[in-house]
């Protein structure tokens, strides 16, 4: 750690042989040399906005022979080199405040419960299309309740991808670009036939489980068959609440998956429950149809086992669930590593079932959600829009 020298006042700057501590409405607060000079506006190609500058270049570490602070930015004269930085102080306080650089797509989790199905967001596709601010509702949504739904989808086969476009492009599996949720003769999964679906995530075999979910219901006339979600994110937190010693196995340990036919064998191991750096829940990962033969320690089971059906039956629960009919015309889009979804049996020969579907990953919606805030489309929902959501 850098100690400040005694003699140093709040209203100035105050260099080190390291760093500088510089008095910010957050507070005084010290910055790194090799940061400073790397924060230097002048690192960055104005036409590729990539970084040009390579710190490594510098033939001795940089130090600063004088600083001060002139309008909006922290000026530092380079006492290594004939370089002078401007360093906008707004970048210094997000810093000091934050810990990181200011992120319009970090926005917190709206956790959610049984009571939420009839207030998605729902947003008209040809909106999502062609307007800005119907995208970054939608796309604020995935990210804050990990759910939404596009209403009033084109039926023709390009539909889907239009949409799916407008927030990332499509990102394949081991079915392809695309696949078709309908009864078929030689199923390679269980979603395939007109029988129950367990709560699950997609394709937690593969390294990097698909990000975000696509699911246009193109036809939908068959008894029961009804859709099922909750927010694993949710059920999560009411385990850490209700059982600390649970979530942490389930948040600690990783378990195999797989997903495996004539021509693929995916394996991967995956934590139940994911936390970020913070110890935030930040997903879930479950398929008991796609969970292998578990290998952590035997004695590890003892206690791993318990915590882990403890947390499936939590996903049968009532509270956490919701339950609605995909209605044709639909497209139910949910983040993949957080959204737990099922689906209820049908009478098979009641009528016709055929969802579309398709993935994009969370990068490509976290980027386009950034891009539509910079442009001043933020997507909060105004009070007219709560109006119709309840
Ligand atoms: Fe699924």
């Amino acid at each position: 750690m850098t100690v400040k020298p005694e003699s140093a006042t709040m209203s100035k700057i105050t260099l080190t042989d390291t760093g500088l501590f510089v008095p910010l409405a957050a507070g005084e607060t010290y910055f790194n040399y090799c940061w400073l000079r790397d924060a230097c506006p002048s690192c960055i190609d104005p036409q590729t906005r990539e970084r040009i500058f390579d710190v490594a270049s510098l033939p001795v570490l940089p130090r600063a022979g004088a600083a001060h602070i002139e309008d909006d930015a922290l000026v530092v004269d380079w006492q290594t080199e004939s370089q002078v930085s401007r360093i906008p102080l707004d970048l210094l306080e997000t810093l000091a405040t934050r810990g990181r650089a200011d992120d319009p797509a970090d926005l917190p989790r709206n956790l959610w419960y049984a009571d939420r199905v009839a207030s998605f967001v729902r947003v008209p596709q040809q909106a999502v299309l062609n307007d800005q601010a119907s995208r970054a509702q939608l796309t604020r949504a995935l990210i804050e309740d990990g759910i939404a739904i596009v209403t009033g989808m084109d039926s023709d086969t390009d539909s889907l991808p239009r949409l799916v476009n407008a927030i990332g492009p499509i990102t394949p599996s081991a079915e392809g670009l695309f696949f078709d949720v309908r009864v078929e003769i030689e199923p390679t999964n269980l979603a395939f036939t007109a029988g129950p679906l367990e709560m699950h995530t997609d394709l937690p075999g593969e390294e990097a489980a698909p990000g975000v979910q696509f699911l246009h219901c193109l036809e939908n006339t068959v008894e029961g068959g009804f859709s099922l979600f909750l927010d694993g994110a949710a059920v999560a937190e009411a385990l850490r609440e209700e059982d600390p010693e649970a979530f942490h196995l389930l948040a600690d340990y990783e378990i195999p998956f797989f997903y495996r036919h004539d021509n693929w064998d995916y394996r991967a191991h995956q934590r139940v429950i994911e936390t970020d750096p913070e110890g935030r829940v930040t997903g879930v990962t479950i398929s008991q149809h796609l969970q292998d033969a578990m290998d952590l320690p035997q004695d590890l089971l003892d206690r791993y086992y318990p915590a882990f059906i403890k947390f499936l039956k939590m996903m049968q629960e009532e509270r956490f669930l919701v339950r609605f009919r995909s209605e044709a015309g639909n497209c139910v889009i949910f983040d993949n590593h957080r959204i737990v979804h099922g689906r209820e049996g049908y009478v098979a020969d009641s009528g016709k079932r055929h969802l579309r579907g398709c993935y994009t990953d969370r990068g490509a919606l976290y980027s386009t959600y950034r891009v539509l805030a910079k442009q001043g489309f933020d997507g909060l929902i105004g009070p007219q829009d709560e109006l119709q959501r309840a």
